[in-house]
């Protein structure tokens, strides 16, 4: 490791963007398709990671939804999460608010339960096993109609303290944030956080993030790197304290780079941008390699790496004193360098 990794690795870390199916690696994928006697259309790791050559957020969305069909029982959940666990741990991430994608799997004739109580088992063993926190974000997919999301809004009731907040996902295209308002404000009224996909370089990127910052309200944006278009858009996030959860290295497979020049001018304007993970197992990287990734292409102090990571303890959906806690921990490192 040189020295810029030993600093990121050894720093406790929070990720805020990471899509739990989206860490399906190839390795526990073909064990899956075995288990449960899914036919794949691969012979070899190598045959399915050489498939993953998108060249945008569509062509990622069919190898995504292609991998979770051998996703099906509660144990199919447990171990997909455990094995992100694992490898997190190694890098000292400390804290996760983890995204799911229920409607993938109810349509797909799997059970609400089935997932969230594999999924929530995992979480648990995490924290005893690894002292990894973490907390559940239920994103709806966009490219599906409203009355599905509510619906899922509705599955979701019985399961309402084991979900922090709920997003929005999947292929952004003539699928704006405003088409879910109703759902969003009636998760907002059943006190869950909002935030919701506004991915880069989409048409209309910046009307979308408008509406995400003002119709609907968001308590946070996953990635949002088009924001920068926009002055008087930068100025409403940063009134709003808004976080931006950034994804360097998925960016540099579904758009023209990784943004990491846009992520530290974000850093100077002020605004609490962070960096994950997204779909590490598509995008290659966990979140060490994903700070690695943005600090070299942009050249980043050792400071500003340390402000991306304080950015995501800060923004999270942890309590006041839980934040504190975690930054104090980071501060303690940082000072023991
Ligand atoms: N954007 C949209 N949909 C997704 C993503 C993403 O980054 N990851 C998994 N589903
Ligand atoms: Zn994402």
């Amino acid at each position: 490791m040189n020295a810029i990794e030993e600093l990121v690795n050894s720093l406790p870390k929070a990720e805020l963007h990471l899509h739990i199916e989206g860490t399906l690696e190839p390795g526990l994928k073909f064990e899956l398709a075995a288990r449960n006697n899914v036919d794949l259309p691969y012979d070899s790791v190598d045959q399915m990671r050489a498939a993953y050559d998108f060249a945008d957020l569509p062509s990622f969305l069919v190898q995504y939804y292609e991998g979770m069909t051998v996703l099906l029982t509660q144990d199919d959940f447990y171990d997909l999460a455990m094995a992100y666990f694992r490898r997190i741990a190694a890098q000292n991430v400390v804290y996760v608010e983890m995204f799911f994608d229920p409607q993938a799997h109810t349509t797909r004739g799997v059970d609400f339960g089935t997932v969230i109580s594999g999924i929530r088992r995992a979480q648990h063993d995490a924290e005893e096993q690894f002292s990894i926190r973490s907390q559940l974000i239920m994103c709806f997919l966009r490219d599906l109609a409203t009355e599905s999301a509510a619906e899922t809004l509705n599955q979701a009731s019985e399961y309402r303290d084991w979900i922090v907040g709920v997003g929005l996902d999947s292929d952004e295209r003539d699928n704006p944030p405003i088409k879910f308002q109703q759902v969003f404000i009636d998760a907002r009224s059943q006190g869950y956080k909002l935030t919701m996909h506004c991915d880069v370089d989409q048409d209309d990127s910046v009307v979308h993030l408008w509406q995400c910052v003002s119709d609907i309200g968001v308590d946070r944006i996953d990635h949002g790197v088009n924001a920068l278009e926009d002055d008087q858009l930068v100025a409403e996030i940063t009134r709003r304290g808004l976080g931006l959860t950034v994804c360097p290295i998925s960016n540099g497979y579904v758009t023209d780079g990784t943004k990491s020049t846009e992520i530290k001018t974000m850093l100077d304007k002020g605004m609490l941008v962070t960096v994950n993970s997204d779909d590490p197992a598509y995008f290659p990287g966990y979140m060490t390699e994903n700070l690695v990734t943005a600090q070299r292409e942009a050249n980043l102090s050792n400071d500003e790496v340390v402000r991306l990571v304080r950015n995501a303890f800060t923004v999270s959906w942890l309590s006041d004193a839980d934040k504190q806690s975690y930054l104090s921990r980071v501060d303690e490192v940082v000072g023991a360098l």
